[in-house]
């Protein structure tokens, strides 16, 4: 017991569990970072950790029972012996003190507008032995970051993975609601960084080691535009979004680029032609269609047509001729018709996506489409999905098939834990690639001969003298 009293002792442990999207990642790198700074190590397991911390996803329902089971398993472990309980992220923005209620065990709770006082809450905790909670959003005018801060962000994540490629949030929140989707009220309205804040984190990053960068937001497209209503930036030019990927990718030292999530509602021309340019930004861009279909797309208040989508495809094709897309399709929405879900098909047939998450359509609390009449019974959804997901692994498989024998240049993200003496990375199209070799090739660009593929990864081996 004496141990989980002292905030400070070196030997306390955390172990994180991280759900959902590449926010998620980026906000548990960032509490790791803050729990290092007060002398947290990694725990190997949540049997381990004096801390466990859930990183929570509430995007569909079958994201928030997990966190709701694995708390299950979580207060029986705090029950044989000590542990402190912390839930973050966006199951506990939605329901907070309606969560805590329900699991009493859980130490401390906290959304991602308030991560930052992730070190004070614990305190408070150990302290008085209460259950602590942060939810809400910062307001738009809050300071820009410390240069203790940009040290925290810079510090190697205690994950020990992920050194090569980090990501740098850059915008919180979204404004569109779409009608399926809980993030405009777990993440709050948009609200973008200022390019001088983003960049110096992004050079701290690339001077501590890493090679790849993805910077983020729900939207990043209209990244900044608020800054340039409020006069903070100027409203000409290519748009702030360009010209922040433009500072970016000067950084000596950084070899990729990437960007998500880009919404085709404010992909322009600009930033396709800055594909040709910029060769950092490599040859893959995500962008989420949700569906093939102009009545289902209005009805989620999606604001392309499909006709719309295929342009900025045609953009891109034109900046990038093999340029690798993939996108996020939801099955199922209220009403969406069997010819309406064919149009889906088509779609991804014509694109010819290079992969793609694939969705149940999920009623989520609050938002305009869980109240639509019409809602689909399960066994419809399940049957569009084996459907579709059955289409796009014959795309992926095609395309990863397609590299055989192309010489690619490939980052080298990590070695594998369970199979030492194999390195993975990324080609410019994103694509998983496997390869072995007797020295470490972790943060290099190197180029690879593929020989095998399936549908996840390529298998490839160095060229030699490379
Ligand atoms: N900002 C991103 C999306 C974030 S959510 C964008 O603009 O596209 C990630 C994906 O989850 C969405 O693209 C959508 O395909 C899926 N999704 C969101 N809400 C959902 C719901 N209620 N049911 C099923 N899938 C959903
Ligand atoms: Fe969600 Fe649509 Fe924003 S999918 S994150 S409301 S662009």
């Amino acid at each position: 017991m004496s141990e989980i009293t002292s905030p400070k002792t070196p030997s306390r442990k955390v172990h994180i569990e991280t759900w959902g999207c590449q926010m998620n990642m980026a906000d548990s790198e960032r509490m790791l970072a803050l729990l290092a700074q007060q002398h947290y190590a990694l725990a190997a397991s949540a049997e381990e950790a004096d801390l466990v911390l859930l990183n929570t996803c509430h995007i569909r329902e079958k994201a928030r029972h997990k966190v709701v089971s694995r708390l299950g398993v979580l207060r029986e472990l705090k029950a044989t012996k000590g542990l402190t309980i912390a839930v973050a992220g966006c199951v506990a923005q939605a329901e907070g003190a309606r969560l805590l209620k329900e699991v009493p065990e859980i130490d401390v709770l906290f959304g991602p507008g308030k991560i930052d006082e992730l070190p004070r809450l614990l305190d408070q905790h150990l302290q008085t032995g209460k259950s602590c909670m942060a939810v809400g959003f910062k307001r738009a005018d809050k300071p820009a970051t410390s240069p203790a801060d940009l040290a925290i962000s810079a510090s190697p994540a205690l994950s020990g993975k992920g050194e090569v490629s980090r990501f740098v949030n850059i915008q919180q929140g979204c404004n569109n609601y779409c009608t399926f989707c809980v993030v405009p009220f777990t993440r709050g309205r948009e609200v973008s960084r200022h390019p001088e804040e983003i960049l110096a984190e992004c050079r701290s990053l690339v001077e501590a080691g890493a090679r790849e960068l993805t910077v983020l937001g729900q939207n990043v497209n209209s990244y900044g535009a608020d800054l340039a209503e409020a006069g903070v930036l100027p409203t000409s030019g290519a748009g702030p979004f360009v010209d922040l990927l433009q500072a970016v990718a000067q950084l000596p030292g950084l070899e990729r680029l990437r960007f998500t999530t880009s919404n085709p509602q404010s992909f322009t021309q600009a930033l396709a032609d800055l594909f040709q340019n910029q060769p950092k930004l490599g040859r893959y861009l995500h962008l989420p269609v949700q569906s093939g279909n102009d009545r289902v797309l209005t009805r989620m208040k999606r604001k392309v047509t499909v006709a719309e989508y295929r342009e900025r495809i045609a953009w891109l094709r034109a900046a990038v001729p093999d340029v690798a897309i993939s996108t996020d399709l939801i099955v199922g929405f209220p009403g969406e018709t069997e010819a309406e879900f064919e149009d889906t098909l088509s779609l991804v047939e014509e694109v010819d996506f290079s992969f793609a998450y694939t969705f149940k359509y999920s009623p989520r609390k609050n938002t305009p489409a869980a109240r639509y009449e019409e809602q689909l019974p399960e066994s419809v959804k399940e049957d569009r999905l084996a459907r579709l997901n059955a289409l796009q692994d014959r795309l992926t498989i095609r395309h990863n098939l397609a590299e055989i024998g192309q010489v690619r240049p490939v980052l080298f993200h990590y070695e594998s834990a369970k199979a030492p003496g194999f390195y993975y990375g990324r080609t410019e199209h994103f694509r998983l690639v496997r390869v072995a070799a007797d020295r470490d090739l972790v943060g290099q660009v190197l180029p690879v001969r593929i020989n095998a593929g399936n549908k996840t990864a390529l298998l490839g081996e160095l060229i030699r003298d490379a």
